[in-house]
C-alpha cells in the first residue's frame, strides 16, 4: 500500500454529547450518537492519521485504531481537548456539547416533593471558541491546528453558522440543518453545508456519514496544503 494523504498527521475529533450532572442518578444531556464523530476519525484513520478521539455519552461503540478518551461533561470534554492542540494538525468538533449545566449538582438524590422544583443552569465553557482564542494568541510560525466546527441549525442556517464562524474564529463550520430528513442526530446519514472565511464552500446533498466525513477530510487537506507545513 502507498503512502495516504494524512500519514504522519495527528487528527482530534469530539464526539457524542456531553453529560450535565443534576445528582448522582440524573443528568441533563443530547440526542447525538456519536455517529457523525465516529465517522471522522475512522476515516482520518483510514487516510493514515494517528487520531485521539474525545467522546461524551455516545449510542454506538467507537472504531476500532484511535485512541479513545472518554469524558462526560463539557468541563471535562474542554479539559482532554485543550491540552491536546498543541500536537494536533487537524482538529473537528462534531461533539454536541452542552451550553448549559446545574449550578449546584447535588451530592444526594433530590427527593420528591409537592413543590414546584427550579433547576438553576450556568453556561459551560465554549470549547470551539477557546480553541480559537488560543489559536489567535499563537506566535507566528508556531504550530496551529486546522480547525473544523459543525452547528446543528434549524432555522437560518446559514446566517447562524457564519456567525458561529466568525465569533470562534474556526477555519471551516459544517453546518447541519437538522430538520432535514435525514439530517442531524442519530440517522446514519446527513446533509450538510460547509462555510469558511469567504462564504459557501460546498453544499453537500444527502450522504451517509462515512462519505459526509470524507468530504469534511479533503477539505481539510486542502485547507493544511494551504497553510503550509505544521511543525
Ligand atoms: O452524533 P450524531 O448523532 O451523529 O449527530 C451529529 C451531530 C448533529 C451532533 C453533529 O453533526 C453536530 O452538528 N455537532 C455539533 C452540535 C452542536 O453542539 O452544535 P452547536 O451549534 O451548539 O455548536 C457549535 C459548535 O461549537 C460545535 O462544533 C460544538 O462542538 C461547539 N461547542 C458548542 C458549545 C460549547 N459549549 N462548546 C463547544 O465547543
Amino acid at each position: 500500500t502507498g503512502p495516504k494523504p494524512l500519514d504522519g498527521k495527528r487528527v482530534l475529533v469530539t464526539a457524542g454529547g456531553t453529560v450535565e450532572r443534576i445528582d448522582p442518578v440524573r443528568y441533563i444531556t443530547n440526542d447525538s450518537s456519536g455517529k457523525m464523530g465516529f465517522a471522522i476519525a475512522e476515516a482520518a484513520r483510514d487516510r493514515g492519521a494517528k487520531v485521539t478521539l474525545v467522546v461524551g455519552k455516545a449510542d454506538v461503540s467507537p472504531p476500532n485504531g484511535v485512541e479513545v478518551v472518554a469524558v462526560r461533561s463539557a468541563a471535562e470534554m474542554r479539559d482532554a481537548v485543550m491540552c491536546r492542540l498543541p500536537d494536533s494538525d487537524i482538529v473537528v468538533k462534531a461533539a454536541a456539547v452542552a451550553d448549559y449545566r446545574p449550578a449546584r449538582p447535588r451530592a444526594e438524590k433530590i427527593k420528591k416533593s409537592a413543590e414546584a422544583l427550579t433547576l438553576e443552569l450556568v453556561p459551560n465553557p465554549d470549547i470551539l471558541q477557546e480553541i480559537g482564542e488560543w489559536k489567535a494568541s499563537r506566535e507566528d510560525g508556531a504550530r496551529k491546528p486546522f480547525v473544523i466546527g459543525f452547528a446543528a441549525e434549524t432555522t437560518d442556517v446559514e446566517k447562524h453558522a457564519t456567525d458561529k464562524l466568525r465569533r470562534k474564529k474556526s477555519d471551516l463550520i459544517v453546518a447541519n440543518d437538522v430538520t432535514a430528513e435525514g439530517a442531524g442526530f442519530g440517522t446514519d446519514t446527513n446533509v450538510v453545508s460547509v462555510y469558511g472565511p469567504n462564504g459557501l464552500v460546498a453544499s453537500l446533498p444527502l450522504l451517509s456519514k462515512k462519505d459526509v466525513a470524507g468530504r469534511i477530510l479533503d477539505l481539510a487537506q486542502d485547507g493544511l496544503r494551504a497553510s503550509g507545513p505544521s511543525s
